[in-house]
């Protein structure tokens, strides 16, 4: 695992963006694997910033999702398609139509999940960025006795309804459902890049990154994949930085 700890969230950002964007620039074709919640926004912006300033072109490069709400439509504000045109696809030269997220408005939701499935069967992701809940959650596996291997129908634990209240006008309007990618899709991307920020998320990458693999904190999976880059925040990386004497901060 290559962690890396910054001093400002525009440098990780910034980073984030650069690697996303040498994925393209090595494989035009590529396939991204993409997260919602707060954490991608900056990343997002900076991969804007770095595709105008680099002129890196999306017209070739197909998207997919991890998850979405279950019963949101696309036009949705808080939907995660909805968030995706407005943090990203609306402003690089993507076509929409090589652009997926599941449906969930699906009429049969079993059948959308193996739907989505053997799309990403046909199209391995290159690169996958991640985001990680408190408690955590990897797209929306959050911590059970067993995980689901592929795409499947997901309740969302309370602490998670809680978390994404913040986005809703109130708590009850939080789906409690969700579709998303099942930890052996996340696991098989080629390059996983998990992003965190925040003093909030310090006890979880810690427990997360070092401490047992188990089903009780799904990112912890993360330490069975062979290419995985973190990026953190000073702040998130605070326990990391207690537990290993080698990593230092970034500066710039
Ligand atoms: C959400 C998403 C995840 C995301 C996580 C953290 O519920 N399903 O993909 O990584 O929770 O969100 P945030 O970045 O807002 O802390």
């Amino acid at each position: 695992m290559n962690i890396t700890i910054f001093e400002s969230n525009e440098a990780l950002d910034r980073q984030a963006a650069e690697l996303i964007a040498r994925t393209i620039t090595e494989r035009p074709d590529a396939v991204l694997g993409l997260a919602t919640g707060s954490t991608p926004i900056g990343v997002y912006r900076a991969l804007i910033s770095l595709s105008a300033e680099q002129r890196l072109s999306f017209a070739d490069v197909t998207t997919y999702n991890l998850d979405e709400y279950v019963g949101l439509p696309p036009a949705h504000d808080q939907s995660y398609a909805y968030y995706m045109k407005q943090h990203l696809f609306d402003h690089i030269d993507i076509p929409l139509a090589q652009t997926h997220l599941p449906d969930g408005m699906a009429q049969d939701l079993a059948a959308e999940c193996v739907r989505y499935d053997q799309m990403l069967e046909n199209q391995p992701i290159d690169l996958q960025l991640l985001g990680v809940g408190h408690n955590g959650h990897i797209g929306f596996n959050e911590p059970a006795g067993q995980l689901v291997g592929g795409t499947h129908l997901a309740e969302l634990e309370p602490a998670t309804r809680a978390a994404n209240a913040r986005f809703f006008e109130r708590e009850e309007l939080v789906p409690q459902q969700a579709i998303t990618m099942g930890v052996a899709s996340i696991l098989k991307a080629k390059h996983i890049l998990l992003v965190a920020r925040g003093a909030d998320k310090a006890e979880i990458i810690q427990q997360a990154l070092c401490g047992p693999i188990t089903t009780a904190i799904p990112a912890s999976l993360l330490q069975l994949h062979a290419n995985v880059t973190v990026l953190l925040d000073k702040d998130a990386g605070k326990d990391l930085m207690q537990h290993d004497s080698s990593l230092h901060l970034v500066h710039s």
